[in-house]
């Protein structure tokens, strides 16, 4: 759980948060061992950003990964309060990882919160709603 803490801290600094100014870091572990990182992207349409775990879990999808390989995901700022999912990233992780996935969130003192992925989002729309 430290090491995943330390990969998401360590590429805090490669966040692009120019409007916002607020970093954000997410690692998503795999069932596999492997450790995809992703960070938040801003636009000038502020409306674009990208959140980390969204960027985190597309990087995957992206290099061939599924639901079934995703075991955790970290997510991480240089705040003193924990981070918690956006309503956007909820939505995208209840399809993206598993529901027993962990979340885990983590404060910038390395204090560590740690939910269900299933616990973020009840009653989500999904696939079985088309
Ligand atoms: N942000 C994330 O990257 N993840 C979250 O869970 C919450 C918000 C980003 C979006 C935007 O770039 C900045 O934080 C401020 O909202």
């Amino acid at each position: 759980m430290n090491e995943l803490y330390n990969e998401a801290k360590n590429v805090l600094k490669n966040s692009f948060a120019k409007y916002s100014n607020f970093k954000v870091a997410a690692a998503l572990k795999l069932k596999n061992g492997k450790v995809i990182t992703g960070v938040n992207v801003e636009n000038a349409s502020y409306g674009l950003a990208n959140c980390a775990e969204r960027s985190a879990l597309f990087t995957a999808y992206g290099m061939g990964y599924r639901k079934e390989d995703i075991k955790e995901i970290m997510i991480t700022t240089e705040q003193d309060a924990h981070i918690s999912p956006c309503g956007a990233c909820r939505q995208v992780m209840s399809e993206l990882m598993p529901g027993d996935a962990k979340v885990h969130m983590a404060n910038n003192k390395g204090d560590i919160k740690t939910v269900l992925n299933s616990d973020l989002l009840p009653f989500a729309f999904t696939e079985g709603d088309l």
